[in-house]
């Protein structure tokens, strides 16, 4: 059985690659770029303008509100968030803050940089404070998928630190400021969010260390078990996050010099082959155990089934589909190309992005979509959304847990992630202009299927709240039940396990797992380790349980279930900012 590297570098044993990177990657990667990353013809709409400053004020209220009313600063949280969704609001905001500063540097040229730099602040300084919010005890005993979200986030965070102050300020050179005059120091002085840049990058160190020991090769051959104290599953959410940290760190990770509290060991270097190494197995790990189904998209994962005598084989599917299955990996992917500039990893990319767009019941070629709606019935269900809009198999029935609250948010966030221009300035052997050209053009394809859900978004606000299925936003109120929704609830090995929890039986095995309960599991061992956790935790799940209450139904079928929460507000703050920087992109020269 191999271990990663760091799993071994964190017990402070020399690091030593059992498999030494290949020089070249595998034959079956390094593709020749395709005439088109589009798998029809381009429409014709040539000229059609999208962005404009409404749609970047549309997402400026969404964060708006997102940090104004479920931001809490005394706690450095989002309260009424649980670990994992609060480390992808924490991911979110980053996004945000780095659209905002590349935005706001052309916005309004009246406006001084002193007021454009403090509201930017004010939101770094919630970022921040959310780095002290975090309660990374908790999180380091839950599920790998859970501990990845944290690794995915900081990187996110130093991201947004290196665009601003690129954007803004000198270099961040070693030159120390002692000594200097003052004059000098003014002029010299790197942007002081640099200082935070080894504390964000030392946390996803830490959690994609504390990920890596989820990797198994004695079980299907590689990939990642969901969660270690679970009948092993393999499933597609843990190994797309895998596969994008992975490549996230290889890219954006600094190095860390801090090595407390494992002081015995070395400092981590950057550009570690251990990170790029676990990107590229893990994609082709995913790509080779086949979890697409017959339209393209993403399952959920694979059980070993244990009727079959020491069975290690991934051979029991679970066909369940859900939003962020097809967006995190749209992260591994474009990151991949920029480290490697094989064509085919953005190939598969625009493969899938067009498989869910398609599956939403849309029609490429008219820009529209493929079924007639009226307002008030509900149009039929495509596989992903229907009247291309992206829906989760639990919105219109009011049925979604908080986890799948959060999904749609996170696959706007990574198809953003996936369209930013591509850098034309590294050389891979390949024209590079020609590779950013296709992939510009392709993009520019998604922009109004995105404004065409960002619109459907924005009719469901209410005092700026967005909820959480979009289709009323189109074609208005229908109260849907899961009999009623057009959606099969019972089709064969389809287990909506992330709203309902997992059955106990011979395939999920005898432990069960219901949304949210690894939080609550968790929370009870750290009391033991921390007393003053319990202090903290009790305000907390107070402030839970009151927003909790289920608010009044009326005819708005948002308002059943949860509800409107922090959830489905990042999901319109991040299906806002991908309209508005698509749109922006595809006009960019
Ligand atoms: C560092 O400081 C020295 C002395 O002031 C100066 O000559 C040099 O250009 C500085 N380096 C950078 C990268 O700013
Ligand atoms: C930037 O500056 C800070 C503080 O001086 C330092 O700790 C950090 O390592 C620097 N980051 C980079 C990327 O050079
Ligand atoms: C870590 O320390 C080494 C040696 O002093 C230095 O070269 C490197 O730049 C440091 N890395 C970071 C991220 O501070
Ligand atoms: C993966 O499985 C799906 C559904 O069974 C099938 O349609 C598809 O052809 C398979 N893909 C590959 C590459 O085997
Ligand atoms: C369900 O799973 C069983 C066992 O793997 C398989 O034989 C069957 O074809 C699957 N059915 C569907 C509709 O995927
Ligand atoms: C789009 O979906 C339709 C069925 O809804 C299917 O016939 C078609 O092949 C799909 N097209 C693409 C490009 O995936
Ligand atoms: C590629 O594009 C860059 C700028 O976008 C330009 O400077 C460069 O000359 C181009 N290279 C080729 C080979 O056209």
């Amino acid at each position: 059985m191999r271990s990663w590297p760091l799993s071994a570098a964190l017990l402070g044993v020399a690091v030593a690659m059992e498999e030494p990177l290949p020089k070249t990657l595998p034959t079956e990667v390094v593709r020749s770029l395709p005439t088109s990353f589009l798998d029809f013809a381009p429409s014709a709409r040539a000229g059609n303008k999208h962005s404009n400053v409404q749609s970047l004020e549309d997402m400026f209220s969404a964060l708006q509100v997102l940090q104004g009313d479920y931001y809490d600063a005394d706690y450095g949280t989002w309260p009424t968030a649980i670990d994992w969704t609060a480390a992808f609001a924490q991911t979110l905001l980053s996004g945000a803050l780095t659209t905002l500063t590349e935005s706001l540097a052309s916005f309004e040229p009246s406006i001084s940089f002193a007021q454009k730099e403090n509201l930017l602040m004010s939101y770094f300084h919630q970022l921040v404070g959310s780095y002290y919010g975090q309660d990374t005890l908790s999180i380091r005993g839950e599920a790998y998928d859970d501990i990845l979200w944290v690794a995915l986030g900081w990187l996110e965070a130093v991201e947004f630190v290196s665009t601003h102050s690129a954007l803004h300020y000198p270099p961040n050179t070693t030159n120390s400021t002692d000594h200097q005059c003052l004059r000098q120091v003014l002029q010299d002085l790197p942007w002081h969010g640099h200082s935070w840049v080894p504390s964000f990058a030392h946390r996803s160190r830490i959690f994609w260390g504390l990920a890596s020991r989820g990797w198994t090769d004695d079980l299907c051959h590689g990939g990642m078990v969901w969660n270690p104290r679970l009948s092993p599953y393999k499933n597609a959410i843990t190994n797309e996050l895998w596969i994008s940290a992975s490549i996230a760190m290889y890219q954006y990770f600094p190095g860390d010099n801090f090595t407390a509290p494992w002081l015995q060991q070395s400092a981590f270097p950057d550009r570690d082959p251990a990170h790029l190494a676990g990107a590229v197995e893990g994609y082709k790990w995913l790509v080779g155990v086949n979890m697409t189904n017959n339209q393209g998209l993403f399952v959920d994962g694979y059980h070993i089934d244990s009727r079959k005598a020491n069975n290690r084989e991934c051979d029991l599917r679970d066909e369940m589909v859900y939003t962020y299955n097809q967006g995190v990996i749209l992260t591994g992917l474009r990151g991949l190309w920029s480290v490697t500039g094989a064509p085919s990893y953005l190939t598969d990319g625009h493969r899938l992005i067009q498989a869910v767009i398609n599956a939403t019941g849309w029609d490429f070629t008219r820009s529209q979509p493929v079924d007639q709606f009226r307002s008030g019935s509900l149009p039929p269900w495509r596989g992903i959304g229907r009247a291309g809009i992206l829906e989760e198999r639990c919105d219109a029935s009011g049925t979604c847990s908080q986890d799948s609250q959060t999904f749609k948010a996170i696959f706007f966030h990574h198809l953003t992630a996936f369209c930013k221009p591509i850098e034309t300035s590294n050389a891979h052997g390949i024209d590079q202009n020609h590779t950013a050209a296709l992939h510009k053009g392709a993009c520019a394809e998604y922009v109004a299927w995105t404004r065409h859900n960002a619109v459907a978004a924005l009719g469901t606000r209410i005092d700026g709240k967005f909820g959480m299925w979009w289709g009323p936003g189109l074609f208005g109120n229908v109260m849907a039940t899961k009999s009623s929704d057009g959606i099969d609830h019972d089709a064969a090995n389809t287990t909506d396990y992330r709203d309902e929890g997992t059955p106990v039986d011979r395939i999920w095995g005898r432990e069960p797992w219901s949304p949210g309960s690894e939080g609550v599991l968790r929370r009870q061992g750290a009391a033991t380790i921390q007393e003053n956790t319990n202090v903290r935790e009790k305000v907390l799940s107070r402030i839970r349980t009151l927003a909790g209450r289920p608010p009044k139904e009326g005819n708005d079928p948002n308002a059943r279930g949860r509800g409107r929460t922090v959830e489905t507000q990042m999901g319109g703050l991040a299906v806002l900012r991908a309209y508005w920087v698509l749109s922006r992109s595809s006009e960019s020269k």
